[in-house]
């Protein structure tokens, strides 16, 4: 189980109150609690927090607000502020939140804290496992939002192209699966022309890592991801304030391995295939530049409109060796524009598919995972934009429009034989803290297709 569960003979009690709900589960409490809890003001609102003490003044009870039955809407993770509230101890639901099995996910996901460089203040509040629920399933998605946070917090000088495919080398053999990686001047002499370019600035060498893990016989179920360790946007290079958190670009590998390790763990029937390009995207001398031109591994010209479209170039190296194999499906996930944050804000990742009972599938699964991702299209009129007089197209249209419709649409022109594509372009990051969602590298879209892929292949 994940450490934020605990089975215990003696929990504190948490009883979930609604402003509608409220004046009866007080009438239920005992005098004095009820006069403490009026004393307090508590009313159920959400987000509300009060400790009901016992007559000899021990924590007998804990009182927590949501969001009321009959809002337009409720954020089914508002029980994981509890973790950053409760003082040490075991808890149990008394009663039912609005959604179970969200409110204990988002009890570990709001467990969550980054300790790597500074002794934090993890909490030490432990949830009993509510009954009826699936605590290994919680736990395992749980565990993989652990991972794709800690590799995405983790400071570029710690987390470069090296040790991403280390981390990615220690999840294979975990689970006993493939490894192998292409690095530096071998990408040139094995054709990704375009990982390479972007990867060569930097004294740490670009990388192409490779995992294949189950039985070949199952569906082809390849997951791409942007590793961009950092991104300095070359030399179109980005202003301070973009360049702030840009050690979390390679949130899309962060997040494809948190998926894998969730296929793994649940053994899915998939012959599963993770690539990652690592890379960090440096200024030097040797650097790639404004329109210069390189042949890409699928064999178009790609003209460099701007240094700082480092991802979409990446991915379409290694999107066209997954295509070569005609995948059942390839899905790719990656923080690839400034403009889906413009578009949806950086809660609400896009994702980009042809395949129409694919995207009803993400969309159910996103929904139900409290995972959202909201689908935008792959629209076929604003693809000449992509076009370049020089080559055979340009990483980075000129115009400011739909910036994210038009990276999806140049990665499109790197899939052609496999039979169903997903790209989602991901934020993986939390700007300030929410429920669940303690601030910084974030776990995005991972849990809803875990969801998707085990409903099909499980
Ligand atoms: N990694 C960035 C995208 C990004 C920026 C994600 C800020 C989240 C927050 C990506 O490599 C990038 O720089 N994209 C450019 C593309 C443009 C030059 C066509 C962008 O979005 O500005
Ligand atoms: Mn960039
Ligand atoms: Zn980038």
């Amino acid at each position: 189980m994940h450490p934020a569960f605990q089975n215990a003979a003696s929990a504190v009690p948490i009883t979930f109150a609604t402003k509608s709900t409220w004046e009866t589960l007080a009438a239920a409490l005992p005098e004095p609690a009820r006069h403490f809890a009026k004393a307090n003001a508590f009313t159920g609102k959400p987000g509300q927090y009060l400790a009901l003490p016992a007559a000899d003044g021990s924590l007998a009870h804990v009182l927590f607000g949501i969001e009321d039955q009959a809002g337009a809407w409720r954020d089914l993770f508002r029980p994981g502020q509890l973790p950053g509230l409760l003082p040490a101890g075991t808890y149990r639901f008394a009663n039912a939140p609005h959604d179970t099995r969200l409110a204990a996910l988002a009890f570990a996901l709001g467990s969550y804290r980054f300790g790597r460089y500074k002794k934090n203040d993890a909490p030490g509040a432990k949830l009993t496992p509510p009954d009826g629920i699936d605590m290994i399933e919680i736990s395992r998605m749980a565990k993989a939002a652990t991972l794709a946070r800690d590799l995405i917090n983790t400071p570029a000088n710690d987390m470069g192209p090296e040790e991403l495919a280390q981390a990615a080398q220690a999840l294979a053999d975990k689970f006993g699966a493939k490894f192998s990686c292409i690095v530096g001047d071998d990408l040139l002499k094995q054709n990704f022309p375009l990982i390479h370019a972007v990867g060569m600035a930097s004294t740490r060498a670009p990388r192409l890592i490779d995992i294949a893990w189950g039985d070949a016989s199952h569906p082809k179920v390849t997951l791409v991801g942007k590793g961009v360790c950092f991104d300095t946007g070359g030399l179109d290079l980005k202003p301070s304030s973009g360049m702030l958190i840009m050690k979390k670009d390679m949130g899309g590998a962060a997040n494809v391995l948190a998926l894998a390790q969730m296929i793994m763990d649940a053994k899915l029937k998939v012959r599963l295939r993770v690539l990652i390009p690592a890379v960090e995207n440096a200024v030097a001398g040797n650097a790639f530049r404004p329109l210069d031109v390189f042949k890409s591994r699928k064999g178009l010209n790609v003209e460099i409109g701007n240094t700082d479209a480092e991802g979409r170039l990446v991915l379409a190296d290694a999107l066209a060796l997954a295509d070569e194999e005609k995948p059942d499906l390839l899905i790719d996930l990656g923080t690839l524009t400034g403009a889906a944050r413009v578009a949806l804000g950086p809660d609400l990742p896009p994702f980009y598919t042809d395949d129409e009972p694919l995207a009803a599938d993400v969309a159910r699964h996103a929904h139900a995972e409290n995972d959202p991702l909201w689908r935008m299209p792959l629209w076929m009129p604003y693809d000449s934009w992509l076009d370049s007089k020089t080559a055979n197209l340009n990483n980075a249209p000129g115009g400011a429009f739909a910036g994210s419709i038009t990276c999806a649409l140049f990665l499109k022109r790197f899939v052609e034989s496999a039979k169903s594509w997903l790209h989602v372009d991901i934020y993986g990051w939390t700007p300030s803290a929410k429920p669940a969602r303690p601030e910084g590298g974030e776990c995005q879209a991972a849990r809803a297709l875990y969801k998707l892929l085990s409903e099909r292949y499980g």
